[in-house]
């Protein structure tokens, strides 16, 4: 266990008691302290991996304190605790560098799940330094960022097939993290050491994919000067990612099947010896393979072969209480890359992300907040630098069969105004409209 003693600082004396007797029973050795100048006594004499701090207490709060605990064990973790609606609490408790936050009220479910994710987490790091020694650098894996419920079940799962060697398919929205769910399946495995391959199977016409996946011999079609190995080959005691795989012809689904039901024996186009290859398939679609199933689109003999395990990814909009975590983990990470010193995000901007439905998904939200840092002038990153479309835009547009272009526009101002708290320049920035602009519509509409 890679977490075994937790200091929790808490003014409350009763909650500290019930933190204290649940985690105890969980195996933790726990330590209390009534406020932040307790808790960094205690913490100057003993180490500890983890501190759970409130973070509102008389005398020295938990900001503070987490920010003597940077200082002084910067490898102590810290989730801090936060007033019901204080989004501003917990902003700022991520962007000094707490590992986690926690809104009231929380259950203790929610806090166990907080310290086995930092359990993971702290494991992961371990085991992603003796990767980065072992392990070609275009391998890399990133973290996964998340602690909604949705998400939390997807690591559960990770863990749990992770050693297993049947196929799995994943299915997910476009942007959804499908590529680095079957990384980090990859890395978690056995196999960790040995290739992780990928394909994109709609990338190469059918043929080509054929050879690309099983290889080909010499003269085996025009232009096959040499013999080559295919990627199913070079994934041998691996991983091999096929992704999207519903862009396949049933030409190749039909070819698919047969080398997966002979388990890993296949011949080269063009050749006759039977090579066996030891591969873990994972395949991917953003697709509902189910639906092209019925549909005939795609092979009902092969989707079940390959859905042995299925795993579904939530979409953003499904799981939007990750949405503060991302957009501090894409923050850091591009301040990092561009040599920026963005300090945080308007609680705004972040209204207006929570509001957002973002079809992009994860993905989306990485390069708006890529975008951003770059954009951004201050330290914070105001609404006019987050490239979103209205989402009430959208709504409207969606809604919009009766509705007259001048009664969208009302409906768009109306909704962006409330949004931007009646501020007009906001709203103006927000939609890319003169001041003026939005001063004259107010009037013609008799908005207010
Ligand atoms: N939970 C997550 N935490 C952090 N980053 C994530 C998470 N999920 C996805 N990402 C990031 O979002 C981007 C898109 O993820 P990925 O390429 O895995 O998506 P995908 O589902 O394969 O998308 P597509 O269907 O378009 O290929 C990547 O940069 C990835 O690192
Ligand atoms: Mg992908």
């Amino acid at each position: 266990m890679a977490i075994e003693k937790i200091l929790v600082a808490d003014d409350e004396p009763l909650i500290r008691r019930l933190l204290q007797e649940i985690l105890e029973k969980e195996g933790y050795e726990i330590s209390l302290a009534e406020d932040g100048v307790a808790a960094l006594e205690q913490i100057k004499k003993e180490s500890f991996e983890m501190v759970i701090t409130d973070i509102r207490m008389p005398g020295m709060g938990g900001i503070e304190l987490l920010e003597m605990v940077n200082q002084i064990s910067p490898c102590t973790l810290v989730v801090a605790i936060t007033a019901h609606g204080s989004i501003e609490n917990a902003v700022e408790a991520m962007k000094k560098g707490a590992y986690d936050y926690l809104t009231k009220p929380i259950t203790p479910h929610q806090i166990k799940l907080i310290i086995q994710r930092a359990s993971q987490h702290k494991n992961l790091l371990e085991e992603n330094k003796y990767l980065r020694e072992e392990i070609n650098e275009k391998y890399h894996f990133e973290e996964l960022i998340g602690k909604s419920s949705q998400i939390e079940s997807i690591y559960r799962m990770i863990a749990r097939v992770a050693s297993s060697k049947s196929t799995i398919l994943i299915q997910g929205e476009t942007g959804t993290g499908k590529e680095l769910v079957a990384r980090a399946i990859h890395y978690r495995s056995s196999c960790r050491n040995n290739p992780f391959i990928k394909v994109n199977c709609a990338a190469l016409p059918s043929d080509l994919l054929e050879s690309e996946l099983f290889g080909h011999e010499q003269g085996a079609f025009t232009g096959a000067i040499k013999k080559k190995e295919g990627r199913f080959e070079l994934a041998n005691k691996g991983t091999l990612l096929l992704d999207e795989i519903s862009e396949t012809t049933t030409a190749f689904q039909v070819k698919l099947l047969r080398v997966l039901q002979k388990e890993g024996e296949f011949e080269r186009v063009g050749g006759t010896k039977t090579i066996k290859a030891d591969v873990r398939v994972i395949a991917t679609t953003n697709q509902k393979l189910e639906k092209n199933v019925r549909e005939g689109k795609f092979r009902e003999d092969l989707y079940y072969r390959l859905n042995v395990i299925p795993i579904f990814l939530p979409s953003l909009r499904e799981r939007k209480e990750d949405i503060p975590l991302l957009v501090h983990h894409f923050l850091r990470k591009y301040n990092r890359q561009n040599g920026a010193k963005i300090e945080s995000i308007s609680s705004q901007s972040l209204a207006l992300m929570q509001d957002y439905n973002w079809p992009g998904n994860i993905r989306e939200l990485e390069n708006i907040i890529e975008r951003a840092v770059v954009m951004t002038e201050g330290k914070v990153i105001l609404p006019e630098y987050l490239s979103l479309k209205v989402s009430s835009e959208e709504e409207i547009i969606s809604r919009s069969e009766k509705m007259t272009l001048e009664e969208m526009e009302k409906r768009l101002i109306e909704n962006t105004l409330q949004k931007m708290g009646g501020n007009r320049t906001r709203t103006a920035e927000m939609l890319g409209v003169t001041a003026r602009t939005i001063r004259n519509k107010i009037k013609k509409y008799y908005l207010n």
